[in-house]
This record gives structure tokens, C-alpha cells and sequence, in this order.
């Protein structure tokens, strides 16, 4: 993939419109695996044509499923049914999604087939011993690089023992993972997680026939699956993704006197704590047409340009946006006063290490932040009105980080000077189509042919007018 990079300024008038984002990347992951291992045909409205979702896509025909794009833009499965996958005849290769590797990974554990998984060098570098060690609880075999990384080649089993097991993070990849190595073990799949994490697998297994009970146990929750369920097709309609929507809803919070409707959005309550640390913010964000969409709640947002106030953000509410702290970054370093977002040491095994590119995102572009063992603070360059902005003027480093990229456009929309990212080419991984969506509601992002003088050496760090962030001391200085 060729770099790409681009450059966001200030919009001239302010953000407006009605649109809609695409599909939630979570769901559409699922929808695909879980219809291939149903009987019959599942037709999928509004799947994620990401890149990340089409190589899900790919993986499933590969393993004799079916997959078909149809001229309505609906997708069609005709699944294998449980345990009817067939062995890949090459290498699976999972591009840039953590998502699709570990969830696929549960499903190939309990096949009796050998598979080999491999995904592009941001993937490849994160950590999979995450499933591949409580999978082997079922009698599967994995072989991996140092560290358990991939590629990883897997040997399944045809006779999975249940997976009893609690989660030391509280990761929805990994639970997702055991129970879909659980559908085809004889008996009770069991998984404590301590905190509770997206329900997606659990709601639409339920969608496909299958008995899974969740009870709440504390901040967490426990979950059985009764193994060898028969899953039969069952249509999905694949809600607008809230971890997508973030981006234009900051940007319209920061951009003075836009306004902005996004239709159609998921709000899984388990998904939402980014729009619920905005209102505590001060954000004008109100919700809609609430109703219920393929077991998930869906409702359309209207959000206006706001005052926004430095806040304390809990651990606890890490899971439910865990993939949301870089645009809420974002949002902070427009604030009055300092936010402080808690216990997020997930964020360092993500597309990139989150924590540290989000706070070098920011340093770059003037404003000061500080790493303090897993927690971020950011100081508002807002205050009383009329506020102050942001300098910008930074070149954004985004390590093949879909989320950083974005982040970092609408940065440029609220700050002095443009800000400038590396290469935005991973966009199309989550949001593809994001540069002229924001385009349509206002928005000033344009090819730059500056980044060819990324300085290489010095991490995060921009040119002309920005500062620089100094890793070793965890704080980001202006220089
Ligand atoms: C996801 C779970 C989260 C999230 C990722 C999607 C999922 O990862 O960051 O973008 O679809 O289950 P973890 O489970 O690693 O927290």
C-alpha cells in the first residue's frame, strides 16, 4: 500500500449536515464468521466494506463458505455449518485486523484442519499468546514466532474439550475467541471477564440459534455457550459503527457553530462511553429514533459545536471505547483544563502503541500531555470563551494506525495551523470514504506533498512550528 499523505487546516465556514457512517466493524467481522459456520443462507445488509472486513471475507471463502457481494450492495453467506469449515489450501492472511485474526483463530482451534495466519507488520507485531494459550485448553495446537506472534500456524481439533476460563484483560476478542472454539466442543463453554466488554459475539450467536447465558458478576460478567448448538442463517443488519461516528461528532464539537445529524448509529451500551464522557464534557449530543436493528440498539445522533471541560475518565469505562482514546484526546486538548483518561494499558497492543502515538500526536501539535504509568493527561489549550485552539503544525506519525490518522484530521479542524499526517492509506482499514465525508460536511482535508521530509529519528516529532515529544521523559514539550 502507498503512503498517503494528507494535511488538515481549519474549515473556512462551520461543519453541517446529515450523513451516515459505515457499517460497525465489529459486527460486520462477525456476521461473516458466524454466518459461514451456519446452515443455510444469511444475507448481510450494511457490512463493512473495510479492508480489514473484506479480508474476514476472504478467510471464509477460503475455509468453503461461500461469499458473495450482490448488485443491492447486500452481502450473501451460505455457511458450512459447525464444524464444516475446510482446511485452506495457503496461508490466511488477516492484513491489519487484530479482530478478524483472534476470532478466527477460536473458530479454526476446534476444526481438524492445519492453517497458517499471517497479517501486515503492525499485526504480525501484536500479541496472540492472548488466545492461542487458553485455546489450547481445547486440544489444539498452535506454533507461533517468539512471543506466540504471528504468523502462527494452527492445528485443530475435531474433538474441542470446553474452554473453562477467566479473562486477565478484559478483552471481547479474546472472549470471542474461546466461545467460537466453544461451538464445536461437547459441552459448556464458561468465560468470566472481569469487566464487561462488547456483547456482539454473545447477541448474535443468540441471533443463530445458539443458548448463551450472561449473568453480571461485579464490574464483569460471566457467560456459558452449550457447545454444538445448530446455527442456522439468519439475516443481520449491520449497524453504523459509534466507534466510526466519533470522528465526525468531535469534529462537529470542535469546529465553532457546526452541526451535524449522523443517522443509523449502534449504540450496543457497551460501546457508548465515548458519547457519555462527551456530555460529561459539556457536549451538546443528543440521540434519537432509538429502536432496535439485528438485536442491536441503533438510534441517530445530532450533535452541535461545544464549550468542552477537562474530565476524569474511570478504568472501568475503558472497555466500553477502548478504541475511542486518541479522538477523545483529541476533544480533550480543545477543553478547558486537564482530562485525565485512566488504566489504559490495552491501548499499547493496538493497531500501534496507542498511548504513546496519541500523546506524541499531541505533542507534535503543541499541545502538552503527559504519560503517567498507564494513564493519559491532556491540558485543554480551551478556556473561557473564546477559547484558545490548539497550535497544530505538526506532522502526525500514524504506524499503520487507522484511528490515529483520523484523530489526527480532526485535530487539524480545530487547530491554528494544519496538521499534517504521514500516510492516511489505513483509513480504509475501519472508515473507507472518511476524507470525503468530512469533505462533504465542511471539512479542509487535501493531499500534502510535505511528508516526504519525515525526519525518521525522532518519533512523533513535527516540523516548522510544532514541538517535540520526548518519550524518555513521558512528556510532551514544545520546543
Ligand atoms: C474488538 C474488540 C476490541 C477493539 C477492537 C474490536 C472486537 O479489542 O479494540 O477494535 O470486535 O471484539 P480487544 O478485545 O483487544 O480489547
Amino acid at each position: 500500500m502507498d503512503a498517503r499523505p494528507l494535511r488538515s487546516s481549519a474549515p473556512e465556514a462551520p461543519l453541517h449536515g446529515r450523513v451516515a457512517v459505515p457499517g460497525d466493524k465489529s459486527i460486520s467481522h462477525r456476521a461473516l464468521m458466524f454466518a459461514g459456520l451456519a446452515v443455510g443462507r444469511t444475507r448481510i445488509e450494511g457490512l463493512l466494506e473495510g479492508e480489514d472486513v473484506l479480508r474476514t471475507a476472504q478467510a471464509m471463502r477460503a475455509l468453503g463458505a461461500e461469499v458473495t457481494r450482490e448488485a443491492d450492495g447486500a452481502w450473501q453467506v451460505w455457511g458450512r455449518g459447525i464444524g464444516g469449515l475446510v482446511e485452506p489450501a495457503d496461508v490466511l492472511d488477516m492484513g491489519n485486523s487484530g479482530t478478524a485474526a483472534r476470532l478466527l483463530a477460536g473458530i479454526l482451534a476446534s476444526h481438524p484442519i492445519f492453517s497458517v495466519m499471517t497479517g501486515d507488520a503492525s499485526l504480525r507485531g501484536r500479541p496472540m499468546r492472548r488466545v492461542s494459550e487458553p485455546l489450547s485448553q481445547c486440544g489444539a495446537r498452535f506454533s507461533g514466532r517468539e512471543g506466540g506472534r504471528l504468523p502462527l500456524a494452527i492445528e485443530g481439533t475435531g474433538e474441542a474439550l470446553p474452554i473453562e476460563y477467566r479473562l486477565p484483560v478484559a478483552s471481547a476478542q479474546v472472549k470471542s475467541a474461546l466461545l467460537l472454539a466453544g461451538l464445536n466442543a461437547r459441552g459448556r463453554t464458561r468465560i468470566e471477564e472481569p469487566v464487561a466488554t462488547r456483547d456482539h459475539t454473545e447477541a448474535m450467536l443468540r441471533h443463530f440459534g445458539a443458548t448463551v447465558r450472561s449473568e453480571v458478576a461485579g464490574a464483569g460478567r460471566v457467560i456459558e455457550l452449550d457447545g454444538q448448538p445448530e446455527l442456522v442463517a439468519a439475516d443481520v443488519a449491520v449497524p453504523g459503527d459509534p466507534s466510526s461516528a466519533a470522528f465526525p461528532v468531535v469534529a462537529a464539537l470542535l469546529v465553532p457553530g457546526s452541526r451535524l445529524a449522523i443517522d443509523g448509529v449502534g449504540l450496543n451500551p457497551l460501546r457508548t462511553g465515548l458519547f457519555q464522557v462527551l456530555r460529561e464534557m459539556g457536549a451538546d449530543l443528543a440521540v434519537s429514533g432509538e429502536r432496535v436493528a439485528g438485536g442491536e440498539p441503533v438510534g441517530d445522533l445530532a450533535v452541535s459545536h461545544s464549550a468542552l471541560r477537562g474530565v476524569d475518565v474511570a478504568p472501568e469505562r475503558v472497555p466500553s471505547m477502548v478504541d475511542e482514546f486518541p479522538v477523545l484526546a483529541v476533544a480533550a486538548s480543545c477543553a478547558a483544563g486537564v482530562t485525565r483518561m485512566r488504566g489504559l494499558g490495552e491501548l499499547r497492543v493496538k493497531e500501534s502503541d496507542r498511548l504513546a502515538a496519541t500523546a506524541a500526536l499531541l505533542a507534535c501539535n503543541g499541545v502538552r500531555v503527559e504519560v503517567e504509568g498507564d494513564d493519559l493527561l491532556v491540558h485543554g489549550c480551551g478556556g473561557a470563551p473564546p477559547g484558545g485552539a490548539p497550535p497544530g503544525g505538526g506532522l502526525v506519525r500514524t504506524h499503520m494506525d487507522h484511528r490515529l490518522a483520523m484523530s489526527a484530521l480532526v485535530l487539524g479542524m480545530a487547530s491554528r495551523d494544519p496538521v499534517r499526517v504521514d500516510d492516511a492509506a489505513f483509513i480504509d482499514t475501519s472508515f473507507p470514504g472518511f476524507v470525503a465525508l468530512m469533505n462533504a460536511l465542511g471539512a479542509a482535508i487535501a493531499e500534502d506533498g510535505g511528508a516526504e521530509h519525515w525526519d525518521a529519528g525522532h518519533e512523533g516529532v513535527g516540523h516548522g512550528r510544532a514541538g517535540h515529544w520526548d518519550a524518555g521523559a513521558g512528556a510532551g514539550v514544545r520546543g
